[in-house]
Protein backbone atom coordinates (compact mmCIF):
# COMPACT_ATOMS: atom_id res chain seq x y z
CA UNK A 1 0.00 0.00 0.00
CA UNK A 2 1.06 3.60 -0.75
CA UNK A 3 2.15 4.66 3.13
CA UNK A 4 0.87 8.26 3.67
CA UNK A 5 2.93 8.45 6.86
CA UNK A 6 5.10 11.26 6.76
CA UNK A 7 8.23 10.72 8.87
CA UNK A 8 10.51 13.91 9.84
CA UNK A 9 12.53 14.51 12.46
CA UNK A 10 13.15 17.44 15.22
CA UNK A 11 15.22 18.22 17.90
CA UNK A 12 14.37 16.89 21.56
CA UNK A 13 14.08 20.37 22.61
CA UNK A 14 10.94 20.78 20.41
CA UNK A 15 7.95 18.86 20.93
CA UNK A 16 5.45 19.88 18.16
CA UNK A 17 2.60 16.71 17.67
CA UNK A 18 -0.56 17.19 19.84
CA UNK A 19 0.36 13.18 21.02
CA UNK A 20 3.59 12.02 22.51
CA UNK A 21 5.48 9.28 22.50
CA UNK A 22 8.38 9.50 25.12
CA UNK A 23 10.61 6.45 25.41
CA UNK A 24 11.98 6.53 28.84
CA UNK A 25 15.11 4.21 30.09
CA UNK A 26 14.88 2.20 32.98
CA UNK A 27 14.91 3.84 36.45
CA UNK A 28 13.27 6.81 34.66
CA UNK A 29 16.54 7.38 33.83
CA UNK A 30 15.86 10.68 31.95
CA UNK A 31 17.61 12.76 29.66
CA UNK A 32 17.90 16.55 30.30
CA UNK A 33 14.62 16.97 28.00
CA UNK A 34 13.00 14.59 30.53
CA UNK A 35 13.81 16.24 33.41
CA UNK A 36 12.93 19.88 31.79
CA UNK A 37 9.06 18.58 31.05
CA UNK A 38 8.83 17.08 34.50
CA UNK A 39 10.19 20.39 35.96
CA UNK A 40 7.60 22.38 34.01
CA UNK A 41 4.80 20.16 35.04
CA UNK A 42 5.61 20.51 38.62
CA UNK A 43 6.98 17.06 38.77
CA UNK A 44 3.61 15.58 38.24
CA UNK A 45 5.59 13.69 35.43
CA UNK A 46 7.80 11.31 38.05
CA UNK A 47 4.79 11.68 40.37
CA UNK A 48 2.73 9.67 37.72
CA UNK A 49 5.16 7.28 36.78
CA UNK A 50 5.25 6.22 40.77
CA UNK A 51 1.74 6.08 40.66
CA UNK A 52 1.15 3.73 37.90
CA UNK A 53 4.36 1.77 39.02
CA UNK A 54 6.12 2.75 36.24
CA UNK A 55 9.52 2.00 36.06
CA UNK A 56 10.25 2.59 32.36
CA UNK A 57 10.85 -1.51 32.10
CA UNK A 58 10.96 -2.94 28.63
CA UNK A 59 7.62 -3.42 26.78
CA UNK A 60 5.90 -1.48 29.73
CA UNK A 61 4.11 2.01 29.20
CA UNK A 62 2.03 4.37 31.04
CA UNK A 63 -0.68 7.00 29.61
CA UNK A 64 -1.27 10.69 30.85
CA UNK A 65 -4.01 12.28 29.26
CA UNK A 66 -3.86 16.01 29.00
CA UNK A 67 -0.77 16.31 31.30
CA UNK A 68 -1.15 19.92 32.98
CA UNK A 69 1.28 22.59 32.08
CA UNK A 70 2.71 20.63 29.45
CA UNK A 71 1.53 21.85 25.49
CA UNK A 72 0.16 18.34 24.16
CA UNK A 73 -2.76 16.45 24.75
CA UNK A 74 -1.36 13.46 25.83
CA UNK A 75 1.76 11.83 26.64
CA UNK A 76 2.50 7.95 26.50
CA UNK A 77 5.39 7.31 28.08
CA UNK A 78 7.53 3.84 26.66
CA UNK A 79 9.64 1.90 28.57
CA UNK A 80 13.21 1.32 26.92
CA UNK A 81 14.64 -0.68 29.95
CA UNK A 82 18.07 -0.91 29.80
CA UNK A 83 19.01 1.41 26.79
CA UNK A 84 22.49 1.59 27.44
CA UNK A 85 22.75 -2.01 26.42
CA UNK A 86 19.75 -1.50 23.61
CA UNK A 87 20.85 -3.22 19.97
CA UNK A 88 19.99 -1.91 16.72
CA UNK A 89 17.25 -4.37 16.14
CA UNK A 90 15.78 -2.94 20.09
CA UNK A 91 15.92 1.02 18.91
CA UNK A 92 14.21 -0.33 15.99
CA UNK A 93 11.30 -2.55 17.68
CA UNK A 94 11.17 0.23 19.93
CA UNK A 95 9.82 2.33 16.71
CA UNK A 96 7.38 -0.20 16.04
CA UNK A 97 5.62 0.07 19.59
CA UNK A 98 6.00 3.90 19.86
CA UNK A 99 3.81 4.23 16.20
CA UNK A 100 1.42 1.49 17.54
CA UNK A 101 0.86 3.04 20.55
CA UNK A 102 -0.23 6.21 19.02
CA UNK A 103 -1.89 5.05 15.75
CA UNK A 104 -4.13 2.90 18.40
CA UNK A 105 -5.17 6.10 19.92
CA UNK A 106 -6.41 7.00 16.70
CA UNK A 107 -3.72 9.98 16.55
CA UNK A 108 -3.37 11.78 13.70
CA UNK A 109 0.21 13.38 14.67
CA UNK A 110 2.28 12.04 17.09
CA UNK A 111 5.52 13.02 18.52
CA UNK A 112 8.27 10.55 19.69
CA UNK A 113 10.51 11.80 21.84
CA UNK A 114 14.52 9.75 22.73
CA UNK A 115 15.93 11.64 25.42
CA UNK A 116 17.25 9.05 27.61
CA UNK A 117 20.65 9.23 29.79
CA UNK A 118 21.99 6.25 28.62
CA UNK A 119 22.33 5.17 24.29
CA UNK A 120 25.13 3.25 24.56
CA UNK A 121 27.13 2.76 21.58
CA UNK A 122 24.78 4.12 19.77
CA UNK A 123 24.68 8.23 18.69
CA UNK A 124 21.50 9.71 18.85
CA UNK A 125 21.30 10.42 14.98
CA UNK A 126 21.49 6.74 14.79
CA UNK A 127 19.15 5.88 17.34
CA UNK A 128 16.70 8.54 15.80
CA UNK A 129 16.77 7.22 12.42
CA UNK A 130 16.33 3.14 13.68
CA UNK A 131 12.96 4.46 15.62
CA UNK A 132 11.83 5.82 11.93
CA UNK A 133 12.63 2.45 10.49
CA UNK A 134 10.86 0.94 13.21
CA UNK A 135 7.43 2.92 12.71
CA UNK A 136 7.80 2.86 8.97
CA UNK A 137 7.71 -0.88 9.07
CA UNK A 138 5.20 -1.31 11.65
CA UNK A 139 3.14 1.12 9.96
CA UNK A 140 1.52 -0.98 7.37
CA UNK A 141 -2.07 -2.30 6.76
CA UNK A 142 -3.31 -4.03 3.48
CA UNK A 143 -6.41 -2.64 3.69
CA UNK A 144 -7.24 -1.89 -0.13
CA UNK A 145 -10.01 -4.38 -0.66
CA UNK A 146 -11.72 -2.60 2.41
CA UNK A 147 -14.16 -0.18 1.31
CA UNK A 148 -16.75 1.93 3.51
CA UNK A 149 -18.14 -0.11 5.82
CA UNK A 150 -16.54 -2.44 7.43
CA UNK A 151 -17.47 -4.09 11.43
CA UNK A 152 -14.67 -5.18 13.75
CA UNK A 153 -11.25 -3.77 13.52
CA UNK A 154 -8.08 -4.55 15.34
CA UNK A 155 -7.66 -0.97 16.57
CA UNK A 156 -4.66 -0.72 14.32
CA UNK A 157 -6.37 0.01 11.50
CA UNK A 158 -7.33 -3.46 9.90
CA UNK A 159 -10.90 -3.64 9.18
CA UNK A 160 -11.56 -0.26 11.32
CA UNK A 161 -15.05 0.98 10.62
CA UNK A 162 -14.42 4.22 8.81
CA UNK A 163 -11.85 5.04 5.92
CA UNK A 164 -10.44 8.39 8.11
CA UNK A 165 -9.88 6.26 11.30
CA UNK A 166 -8.31 3.46 8.80
CA UNK A 167 -5.85 5.68 7.34
CA UNK A 168 -5.02 6.80 11.15
CA UNK A 169 -1.77 8.63 11.59
CA UNK A 170 -0.46 11.02 8.91
CA UNK A 171 2.23 12.41 10.69
CA UNK A 172 4.91 11.14 12.85
CA UNK A 173 7.99 13.61 13.78
CA UNK A 174 10.83 12.12 15.51
CA UNK A 175 12.87 14.35 18.28
CA UNK A 176 16.37 13.39 18.60
CA UNK A 177 19.86 14.37 18.96
CA UNK A 178 21.65 16.23 15.65
CA UNK A 179 17.91 15.64 13.62
CA UNK A 180 19.71 16.34 10.01
CA UNK A 181 21.97 13.39 10.51
CA UNK A 182 18.87 11.12 11.81
CA UNK A 183 17.34 12.38 8.64
CA UNK A 184 20.33 11.35 6.35
CA UNK A 185 20.89 8.37 8.14
CA UNK A 186 17.25 7.26 7.65
CA UNK A 187 17.08 7.02 4.03
CA UNK A 188 18.64 3.54 3.28
CA UNK A 189 16.32 2.07 6.38
CA UNK A 190 13.41 4.19 4.63
CA UNK A 191 14.27 2.11 1.26
CA UNK A 192 14.54 -1.25 2.87
CA UNK A 193 11.11 -0.74 4.87
CA UNK A 194 9.93 -0.17 1.29
CA UNK A 195 11.12 -3.10 0.22
CA UNK A 196 9.19 -4.93 3.01
CA UNK A 197 5.96 -3.12 2.35
CA UNK A 198 6.76 -4.52 -1.67
CA UNK A 199 7.15 -8.25 -0.45
CA UNK A 200 3.86 -8.02 1.83
CA UNK A 201 2.09 -6.16 -0.72
CA UNK A 202 2.57 -9.11 -2.95
CA UNK A 203 2.32 -11.44 -0.23
CA UNK A 204 -1.01 -10.55 0.86
CA UNK A 205 -2.61 -10.14 -2.79
CA UNK A 206 -5.33 -12.44 -3.51
CA UNK A 207 -4.12 -15.16 -6.36
CA UNK A 208 -7.50 -13.84 -8.17
CA UNK A 209 -5.33 -10.38 -8.77
CA UNK A 210 -1.62 -11.61 -8.96
CA UNK A 211 -1.36 -14.36 -11.13
CA UNK A 212 2.23 -15.03 -13.07
CA UNK A 213 1.59 -12.01 -15.54
CA UNK A 214 0.65 -9.50 -13.38
CA UNK A 215 3.70 -10.22 -10.97
CA UNK A 216 5.58 -9.83 -13.52
CA UNK A 217 3.98 -6.52 -14.03
CA UNK A 218 4.90 -5.96 -10.62
CA UNK A 219 8.29 -6.42 -11.14
CA UNK A 220 8.29 -3.99 -13.84
CA UNK A 221 7.78 -1.12 -11.85
CA UNK A 222 10.98 -1.68 -10.27
CA UNK A 223 12.72 0.07 -13.52
CA UNK A 224 11.61 3.49 -11.83
CA UNK A 225 14.00 2.66 -9.08
CA UNK A 226 16.88 1.96 -11.52
CA UNK A 227 16.56 -2.52 -11.88
CA UNK A 228 17.13 -3.27 -15.16
CA UNK A 229 14.14 -5.96 -15.66
CA UNK A 230 13.41 -8.67 -18.36
CA UNK A 231 10.71 -10.82 -18.54
CA UNK A 232 10.39 -14.55 -20.17
CA UNK A 233 7.17 -15.10 -21.21
CA UNK A 234 6.11 -18.79 -22.49
CA UNK A 235 7.80 -19.04 -25.64
CA UNK A 236 11.11 -17.80 -24.04
CA UNK A 237 11.14 -20.55 -21.20
CA UNK A 238 10.49 -23.62 -24.01
CA UNK A 239 13.37 -22.48 -25.33
CA UNK A 240 15.36 -22.50 -22.65
CA UNK A 241 13.91 -25.43 -21.56
CA UNK A 242 12.62 -25.30 -18.27
CA UNK A 243 10.63 -28.40 -18.54
CA UNK A 244 10.87 -28.51 -14.83
CA UNK A 245 8.53 -25.31 -14.26
CA UNK A 246 7.01 -25.34 -17.09
CA UNK A 247 5.56 -28.93 -15.39
CA UNK A 248 4.38 -26.86 -12.73
CA UNK A 249 2.63 -23.98 -14.82
CA UNK A 250 0.80 -26.50 -17.37
CA UNK A 251 -2.17 -27.03 -15.79
CA UNK A 252 -3.23 -23.39 -15.63
CA UNK A 253 -5.12 -21.47 -18.04
CA UNK A 254 -2.42 -18.71 -16.75
CA UNK A 255 0.92 -18.59 -18.73
CA UNK A 256 4.20 -18.57 -16.45
CA UNK A 257 7.14 -16.04 -16.33
CA UNK A 258 10.48 -15.90 -15.23
CA UNK A 259 11.19 -12.35 -14.13
CA UNK A 260 15.22 -11.29 -14.17
CA UNK A 261 15.98 -8.21 -12.03
CA UNK A 262 19.53 -6.84 -12.51
CA UNK A 263 20.98 -3.83 -10.38
CA UNK A 264 24.36 -2.40 -11.61
CA UNK A 265 25.69 -0.88 -8.25
CA UNK A 266 29.22 -2.06 -8.01
CA UNK A 267 32.10 0.07 -8.95
CA UNK A 268 33.16 -2.14 -11.41
CA UNK A 269 30.50 -3.21 -14.16
CA UNK A 270 31.95 -6.52 -14.44
CA UNK A 271 32.13 -7.49 -10.37
CA UNK A 272 30.46 -10.41 -10.21
CA UNK A 273 27.21 -10.89 -8.92
CA UNK A 274 25.31 -12.04 -5.95
CA UNK A 275 21.89 -14.27 -7.43
CA UNK A 276 18.99 -14.24 -5.60
CA UNK A 277 16.35 -16.92 -6.70
CA UNK A 278 12.88 -16.92 -5.56
CA UNK A 279 10.07 -19.22 -5.53
CA UNK A 280 6.44 -17.65 -6.64
CA UNK A 281 4.18 -20.07 -6.79
CA UNK A 282 1.37 -17.55 -7.38
CA UNK A 283 -1.33 -20.29 -5.73
CA UNK A 284 -0.54 -23.86 -4.93
CA UNK A 285 -3.58 -26.53 -5.11
CA UNK A 286 -1.17 -29.17 -5.25
CA UNK A 287 -2.10 -29.57 -8.65
CA UNK A 288 -3.46 -33.60 -9.65
CA UNK A 289 -2.16 -34.20 -6.13
CA UNK A 290 -4.15 -31.83 -4.67
CA UNK A 291 -4.27 -30.90 -1.26
CA UNK A 292 -6.80 -30.74 1.02
CA UNK A 293 -9.46 -27.82 1.61
CA UNK A 294 -8.97 -27.11 5.00
CA UNK A 295 -6.44 -24.26 4.97
CA UNK A 296 -5.82 -24.36 1.06
CA UNK A 297 -6.40 -20.27 1.00
CA UNK A 298 -2.80 -19.90 2.53
CA UNK A 299 -1.24 -20.66 -0.49
CA UNK A 300 -1.93 -17.74 -2.21
CA UNK A 301 1.13 -17.07 0.01
CA UNK A 302 3.34 -19.63 -1.55
CA UNK A 303 5.11 -17.30 -3.70
CA UNK A 304 6.77 -15.12 -0.31
CA UNK A 305 10.30 -15.74 -1.85
CA UNK A 306 9.61 -14.34 -4.52
CA UNK A 307 7.73 -11.45 -2.77
CA UNK A 308 11.15 -11.23 -0.78
CA UNK A 309 13.63 -11.13 -3.96
CA UNK A 310 11.47 -8.76 -5.36
CA UNK A 311 11.30 -6.21 -2.03
CA UNK A 312 14.85 -6.67 -1.81
CA UNK A 313 16.09 -5.50 -5.56
CA UNK A 314 13.66 -2.80 -4.82
CA UNK A 315 15.95 -2.03 -1.63
CA UNK A 316 18.81 -2.51 -3.39
CA UNK A 317 18.48 0.25 -6.04
CA UNK A 318 16.36 2.93 -3.59
CA UNK A 319 19.66 2.86 -1.44
CA UNK A 320 21.76 3.13 -3.99
CA UNK A 321 23.43 -0.56 -2.70
CA UNK A 322 27.26 -0.53 -4.00
CA UNK A 323 26.94 -3.78 -5.18
CA UNK A 324 25.76 -6.07 -8.68
CA UNK A 325 22.90 -8.12 -7.76
CA UNK A 326 20.34 -9.95 -10.14
CA UNK A 327 17.10 -11.49 -8.88
CA UNK A 328 15.34 -14.21 -10.60
CA UNK A 329 11.48 -15.31 -9.69
CA UNK A 330 9.88 -18.02 -11.39
CA UNK A 331 6.52 -17.50 -11.43
CA UNK A 332 4.19 -20.21 -11.99
CA UNK A 333 0.44 -21.05 -10.91
CA UNK A 334 -0.16 -25.06 -9.55
CA UNK A 335 -3.49 -26.55 -10.97
CA UNK A 336 -4.98 -29.57 -11.45
CA UNK A 337 -6.89 -29.76 -14.73
CA UNK A 338 -6.42 -31.89 -18.00
CA UNK A 339 -3.67 -30.22 -18.93
CA UNK A 340 -1.71 -30.60 -15.86
CA UNK A 341 1.09 -32.79 -14.81
CA UNK A 342 0.46 -36.35 -13.94
CA UNK A 343 1.98 -38.24 -10.99
CA UNK A 344 4.41 -40.38 -12.68
CA UNK A 345 5.69 -38.22 -15.59
CA UNK A 346 8.96 -37.43 -16.20
CA UNK A 347 10.51 -34.16 -17.37
CA UNK A 348 13.51 -33.13 -18.32
CA UNK A 349 15.17 -29.85 -16.52
CA UNK A 350 17.00 -26.87 -18.58
CA UNK A 351 20.10 -28.82 -16.66
CA UNK A 352 19.63 -31.74 -18.49
CA UNK A 353 18.64 -34.08 -15.80
CA UNK A 354 15.46 -35.77 -15.68
CA UNK A 355 12.98 -35.66 -13.21
CA UNK A 356 9.77 -38.48 -12.08
CA UNK A 357 7.00 -36.13 -10.88
CA UNK A 358 5.89 -38.26 -8.08
CA UNK A 359 4.11 -35.76 -6.39
CA UNK A 360 3.00 -32.70 -8.23
CA UNK A 361 2.57 -31.06 -5.04
CA UNK A 362 6.36 -30.89 -4.26
CA UNK A 363 6.44 -28.27 -7.44
CA UNK A 364 8.43 -25.86 -5.72
CA UNK A 365 11.46 -27.64 -6.22
CA UNK A 366 10.48 -28.19 -9.81
CA UNK A 367 10.15 -24.29 -10.50
CA UNK A 368 13.57 -23.82 -8.27
CA UNK A 369 15.94 -25.88 -10.23
CA UNK A 370 15.83 -24.40 -13.50
CA UNK A 371 15.44 -20.94 -12.25
CA UNK A 372 18.98 -22.19 -9.92
CA UNK A 373 20.27 -23.33 -13.21
CA UNK A 374 19.71 -20.40 -15.54
CA UNK A 375 20.90 -17.83 -13.15
CA UNK A 376 24.21 -19.95 -12.72
CA UNK A 377 24.92 -20.21 -16.56
CA UNK A 378 23.45 -16.72 -17.34
CA UNK A 379 25.35 -14.86 -14.49
CA UNK A 380 28.42 -16.91 -13.30
CA UNK A 381 27.39 -15.31 -9.45
CA UNK A 382 29.69 -15.18 -6.72
CA UNK A 383 26.69 -16.77 -4.71
CA UNK A 384 23.38 -17.91 -5.10
CA UNK A 385 20.78 -17.55 -2.53
CA UNK A 386 17.27 -19.01 -3.01
CA UNK A 387 14.82 -18.29 -1.04
CA UNK A 388 10.96 -20.32 -1.35
CA UNK A 389 7.84 -21.60 0.83
CA UNK A 390 9.53 -24.75 0.09
CA UNK A 391 8.39 -27.28 2.53
CA UNK A 392 5.86 -27.79 5.27
CA UNK A 393 8.07 -30.03 6.78
CA UNK A 394 10.16 -27.29 7.91
CA UNK A 395 7.52 -25.94 9.73
CA UNK A 396 7.48 -29.11 11.75
CA UNK A 397 10.82 -28.63 12.75
CA UNK A 398 11.35 -25.22 13.57
CA UNK A 399 7.95 -23.37 13.85
CA UNK A 400 7.20 -20.06 12.55
CA UNK A 401 10.00 -18.50 14.18
CA UNK A 402 13.04 -19.88 12.34
CA UNK A 403 13.38 -20.36 8.33
CA UNK A 404 15.78 -23.44 7.73
CA UNK A 405 18.83 -22.25 6.43
CA UNK A 406 20.76 -24.98 3.98
CA UNK A 407 24.74 -24.41 2.85
CA UNK A 408 26.81 -25.85 0.72
CA UNK A 409 29.54 -23.00 2.06
CA UNK A 410 30.40 -22.40 5.63
CA UNK A 411 31.72 -18.49 4.84
CA UNK A 412 28.04 -17.58 3.25
CA UNK A 413 26.31 -19.72 5.71
CA UNK A 414 28.06 -17.68 8.60
CA UNK A 415 27.30 -14.76 6.89
CA UNK A 416 23.61 -15.21 6.77
CA UNK A 417 23.28 -16.46 10.14
CA UNK A 418 25.47 -12.79 11.22
CA UNK A 419 22.58 -10.85 9.20
CA UNK A 420 19.91 -12.93 11.00
CA UNK A 421 20.80 -12.28 14.70
CA UNK A 422 21.36 -8.62 13.74
CA UNK A 423 17.96 -8.11 11.93
CA UNK A 424 15.92 -10.71 14.02
CA UNK A 425 14.98 -12.67 10.90
CA UNK A 426 16.05 -16.07 12.59
CA UNK A 427 17.51 -18.73 10.85
CA UNK A 428 18.48 -21.70 11.72
CA UNK A 429 20.91 -23.87 9.52
CA UNK A 430 20.35 -27.77 8.57
CA UNK A 431 22.03 -30.29 7.22
CA UNK A 432 22.84 -31.41 3.67
CA UNK A 433 23.80 -34.57 3.04
CA UNK A 434 25.10 -37.52 0.55
CA UNK A 435 22.76 -39.92 2.52
CA UNK A 436 19.55 -38.03 1.63
CA UNK A 437 20.26 -38.42 -2.17
CA UNK A 438 19.61 -42.29 -2.26
CA UNK A 439 15.97 -41.02 -0.89
CA UNK A 440 15.52 -39.31 -4.11
CA UNK A 441 17.28 -41.31 -6.07
CA UNK A 442 14.87 -43.21 -9.16
CA UNK A 443 14.58 -45.91 -11.47
CA UNK A 444 13.27 -44.68 -14.33
CA UNK A 445 14.79 -40.86 -14.40
CA UNK A 446 17.64 -39.09 -12.82
CA UNK A 447 15.70 -38.31 -9.58
CA UNK A 448 12.54 -38.20 -7.99
CA UNK A 449 10.81 -34.87 -6.91
CA UNK A 450 9.73 -36.17 -2.98
CA UNK A 451 11.82 -38.23 -0.87
CA UNK A 452 9.91 -40.32 1.96
CA UNK A 453 8.37 -40.01 4.88
CA UNK A 454 11.14 -38.32 6.94
CA UNK A 455 13.37 -34.66 6.99
CA UNK A 456 11.08 -33.63 4.02
CA UNK A 457 12.88 -30.18 4.39
CA UNK A 458 16.32 -31.61 3.81
CA UNK A 459 15.89 -33.87 0.79
CA UNK A 460 14.15 -31.11 -0.85
CA UNK A 461 17.12 -29.43 -0.17
CA UNK A 462 19.04 -32.01 -1.29
CA UNK A 463 17.04 -32.50 -4.48
CA UNK A 464 18.03 -27.99 -5.19
CA UNK A 465 21.67 -28.98 -4.73
CA UNK A 466 21.97 -31.36 -7.67
CA UNK A 467 21.02 -28.31 -9.70
CA UNK A 468 23.94 -26.34 -8.26
CA UNK A 469 27.05 -26.05 -9.79
CA UNK A 470 30.46 -25.22 -7.75
CA UNK A 471 28.90 -21.76 -6.76
CA UNK A 472 28.90 -21.03 -3.30
CA UNK A 473 24.69 -21.65 -2.70
CA UNK A 474 22.09 -20.75 0.15
CA UNK A 475 18.82 -22.17 0.30
CA UNK A 476 16.57 -20.26 2.92
CA UNK A 477 12.82 -22.61 3.63
CA UNK A 478 10.51 -19.71 4.55
CA UNK A 479 7.31 -21.67 4.48
CA UNK A 480 6.77 -20.65 8.22
CA UNK A 481 8.30 -17.30 8.21
CA UNK A 482 6.54 -15.85 5.33
CA UNK A 483 3.13 -15.66 6.03
CA UNK A 484 0.10 -15.76 8.49
CA UNK A 485 3.58 -14.98 10.74
CA UNK A 486 3.77 -14.19 13.93
CA UNK A 487 2.53 -10.48 14.91
CA UNK A 488 5.82 -8.71 16.07
CA UNK A 489 6.24 -5.07 17.39
CA UNK A 490 7.52 -4.78 13.09
CA UNK A 491 4.39 -6.45 11.40
CA UNK A 492 0.58 -7.71 11.88
CA UNK A 493 0.16 -7.79 8.35
CA UNK A 494 -0.56 -11.28 7.47
CA UNK A 495 2.61 -11.28 5.34
CA UNK A 496 5.67 -10.56 6.85
CA UNK A 497 8.01 -9.39 3.97
CA UNK A 498 10.22 -12.02 5.62
CA UNK A 499 14.08 -11.70 4.32
CA UNK A 500 14.09 -8.50 2.53
CA UNK A 501 15.52 -7.21 5.91
CA UNK A 502 18.11 -10.25 6.15
CA UNK A 503 18.92 -10.58 2.86
CA UNK A 504 19.53 -6.38 2.83
CA UNK A 505 22.14 -6.80 5.83
CA UNK A 506 23.60 -9.44 4.65
CA UNK A 507 24.95 -7.83 1.51
CA UNK A 508 25.54 -4.38 3.09
CA UNK A 509 27.70 -5.67 5.27
CA UNK A 510 29.83 -8.66 3.49
CA UNK A 511 29.13 -7.83 -0.04
CA UNK A 512 29.40 -4.00 -0.50
CA UNK A 513 32.86 -3.12 1.10
CA UNK A 514 35.56 -2.38 -1.39
N1 LIG B 1 4.01 -24.75 -0.82
C1 LIG B 1 4.11 -25.99 -0.15
C2 LIG B 1 4.80 -25.90 1.20
C3 LIG B 1 4.07 -25.07 2.24
C4 LIG B 1 3.17 -25.67 3.10
C5 LIG B 1 4.33 -23.74 2.36
C6 LIG B 1 2.51 -24.90 4.04
C7 LIG B 1 3.68 -22.96 3.31
C8 LIG B 1 2.78 -23.55 4.15
C9 LIG B 1 4.89 -26.97 -1.00
O1 LIG B 1 4.76 -26.81 -2.37
C10 LIG B 1 4.37 -28.33 -0.71
O2 LIG B 1 3.23 -28.58 -1.00
N2 LIG B 1 5.20 -29.17 -0.12
C11 LIG B 1 4.82 -30.49 0.22
C12 LIG B 1 5.91 -31.42 -0.25
C13 LIG B 1 5.55 -32.87 -0.21
C14 LIG B 1 4.49 -33.17 -1.23
C15 LIG B 1 6.79 -33.67 -0.49
C16 LIG B 1 4.66 -30.55 1.72
O3 LIG B 1 5.42 -29.89 2.44
O4 LIG B 1 3.76 -31.23 2.19
MN1 LIG C 1 3.08 -27.82 -3.14
ZN1 LIG D 1 4.29 -24.90 -2.99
Amino acid sequence: MTDKLIIDFAPVSAATEPSVVAIVGEELALGAHGRELDAKSGGALIKAARAGDFSGRAKTSLELLAPAKLDMSRLVLLGAGRTGEASELDWTNLGGTAVALAAQRKARSASIIVDVADTGDLDGAAIGALLAYGARLRHYNFDKYLTKKNGGGDGEGNGDKDKAERDGLQRLVVHCASPDKAKAAYQRHEAVAQGVHIARDLVNEPANMLGPVEFAERVKELERVGVEVEILDMEQLAALKMGCLLAVGQGSVRPSRVCVMMWHGAKSKRAKPVAIVGKGVVFDTGGISIKPAQGMEDMKGDMGGAACVTGLMYALAARKANVNAVGLIGCVENMPSGSATRPGDIVASMSGQTVEILNTDAEGRLVLADVLWYAQERFKPKLVIDLATLTGAIMVALGKEYAGLYSNDEKLAAELIDASKATGEKVWRMPLDKAYDKLIDSKTADMKNIGGRWAGACTAAQFLQRFIKDTPWAHIDLAGTAMASEPSELNRSWGSGWGVRLLDRMIAEKHEKG
